[in-house]
């Protein structure tokens, strides 16, 4: 059991003895580390409900608090929190539980839950664009974090494969289409039809008129128009994926809107039939009289033409995913500004009686220098291949700069871990909801809170342990014994490895755990200026050697949960 956890209980213990609810028994790493290294506010929020002093609370809860063997008298600190200031033994037992423990000490969930994440789900016939890249990155990296906790996870990449930039796309490829270049680059030759035919089609009428028709075709099934999109969608798929292998990322699911094109017009009827929708003005709608943020903005489920929109077919998504799964959350990782369509969506599920835990995963966006939206320099979407590719460039600059004699395959290796670390840490780092400004120079320095000090962090320790066996110093584990206020300081840093992961999922926030990586490494730092450790004689040099390594196992393990890998060397 964890150190916080242990101490938690023991608390637990001590509220029941005083008629104190035990669920109070909240024990996190303290605020302020002059006072302790953890604390609980327990006593507070019991004297609140007893209306009772809270000092005098917490001085009763501590006559009944037995946790000699874990730390010092606790004391009682400004308006009745207590504090617990760990015994070097109790830590020392501590990390070495840590050290055993496959998971590092993090505790599984005793109520997992089934999860739905809805996440990248780009658009076909048009490129990723930094909306996607995030979207990418951030679901990925919760969807790790939650399956190691536990939770039954379950990805699904909702792609746009169906929509009216299909009328474009078919007219393209009738009409424009260069073989050669769809076979080299698809995505960019279906992008390019769609922004040729869109721009012809803007002063002409007529065309626009024939475009319309080519989708209105394509919806009722027309063969050769079937075939096209099919095949648009094929390319366009084939695209991702080899995005999508080169990031690591893999999805259970890619049931893209198309999937759900059978189920529109039913759900509509039943939604009608049973009340729960309108005609308005021709259009079928879902009123929310009784939310106020909607009173004005039904959910538009049936345009006057007859044509279905995005949110029917997220309506259709959810009763899909409802009878397939009985998920207790969905997740959809979507930027910010499609915040009214999710409220819309979940308010139109609840009318439907789902009471799934559905919840919008918001994020800003990613801006250029000119605090801007990102774009190219000819003003389009920057697009996620060339950003990728460029990432690994510079990040090989850097490699053949620091480590010429290394083979050339291991440096292209080692900038592929780099690059790819650098730009999802960038992404993932800031708070999910705050736009960022993209900087190569930033993301890819080898100094301050970023992929590559992360990982060179890792390395350095990597290459201790290469250096001890190249001396003969044996890895034998002996137990770890914390002595000095370095080590205690990394100590304690390790323990908080399970808590940090818990809180990422409270508010799907990996921000936290950059944080905390960071943290560690920085703690790691200290105690390496602090403490010798090759240079110092057992049993002290084998403590701090699995000190380190602990550490080390902790970086890979945080980072593999960021989606970002570790080289040996760099
Ligand atoms: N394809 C959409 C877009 O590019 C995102 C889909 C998000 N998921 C959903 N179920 N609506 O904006």
């Amino acid at each position: 059991m964890s150190l916080p956890s242990t101490l938690s209980d023991r608390l637990a213990a001590a509220l029941r003895a005083e008629g104190i609810d035990d669920a109070l028994a909240v024990v996190t790493p303290a605020a302020d580390t002059r006072f302790g290294d953890f604390q609980t506010n327990a006593a507070m929020v019991a004297a609140k409900a007893l209306k009772k002093n809270p000092r005098e609370v917490a001085a009763s809860i501590l006559d009944q608090l037995k946790v000699e063997d874990l730390c010092e008298p606790p004391t009682v600190a400004g308006a009745g929190f207590i504090n617990f200031k760990m015994l070097d033994r109790a830590l020392s037992e501590a990390v070495n539980f840590v050290r055993n423990d496959k998971h590092l000490g993090v505790e599984s969930l005793q109520k997992p839950k089934t999860i739905i994440i809805d996440f990248s789900s780009p658009n076909v016939a048009k490129p990723m664009h930094v909306g996607h890249i995030r979207s990418t990155i951030l679901g990925d990296s919760l969807a790790r974090i939650a399956s190691h906790l536990g939770h039954h996870v379950i990805t699904d990449n909702h792609i746009g494969d169906w929509g009216t930039q299909f009328g474009k796309v078919i007219y393209g490829w009738k009409h424009l289409l260069n073989r050669e270049a769809l076979d080299q680059t698809p995505i960019d030759e279906l992008v390019r039809l769609y922004r040729e035919v869109n721009a012809l089609e803007e002063n002409d009428p007529a065309l626009k008129e024939i475009v319309r028709h080519e989708l209105v075709k394509l919806q009722q099934g027309d063969v050769e128009n079937l075939e096209i999109w099919k095949q648009a969608v094929a390319l366009s798929w084939k695209e991702f994926e080899r995005l999508y292998g080169l990031l690591d990322i893999t999805f259970d699911e890619r049931l893209g809107e198309s999937f759900y094109n059978d189920a529109l017009a039913p759900l509509v009827d039943r939604l009608l039939a049973g009340g729960i929708a309108q005609v308005s003005e021709g259009a079928v709608c879902i009123f929310f009289p009784d939310i106020p943020a909607l009173e004005e903005k039904p959910c538009l489920i049936r345009k006057s033409d007859g044509g279905f929109l995005y949110g029917t077919t997220d309506l259709a998504t959810l009763e899909y995913r409802e009878q397939r799964w009985k998920p207790d959350a969905i997740w959809y990782v979507t930027g910010a500004p499609q915040q009214l369509h999710f409220e819309q969506v979940f308010a139109a599920g609840r009318r439907m009686g789902i009471t799934t835990d559905l919840r919008h995963i918001a994020f800003g966006s990613i801006l250029g220098q000119d605090r801007k939206m990102m774009k190219t320099r000819s003003g389009e979407n920057v697009e996620l291949g060339g950003l990728l590719h460029e990432a690994m460039e510079r990040a090989l600059a850097v490699v053949v700069e620091k480590n010429p004699d290394l083979p050339k395959a291991e440096q292209e290796e080692i900038a592929r871990l780099i690059g790819l670390g650098a730009v999802k840490y960038a992404d993932l780092m800031q708070h999910r909801l705050t736009d960022y400004v993209f900087s190569w120079e930033k993301m890819l320095s080898f100094q301050g809170n970023t992929a590559p000090y992360l990982q060179n962090a890792y390395v350095r320790i990597r290459s201790i342990f290469r250096k001890a066996e190249a001396e003969g110093i044996s890895l034998e584990s002996a137990p770890i014994v914390i002595a000095d206020s370095a080590e205690r300081a990394l100590a304690l840093q390790i323990l908080k490895f399970g808590e940090v992961l818990h809180a990422v999922l409270d508010d799907q926030r990996p921000n936290l755990l950059c944080l905390y990586l960071y943290e560690v490494a920085n703690a790691f730092h200290s105690f390496y200026e602090a403490c010798p450790i090759l240079k110092s004689e057992d049993p002290v040099r084998s403590s701090r050697l699995a000190l380190a390594g602990i550490t080390a196992e902790l970086l890979k393990s945080g980072l593999s949960l960021l989606g970002i890998g570790v080289p040996e060397r760099m």
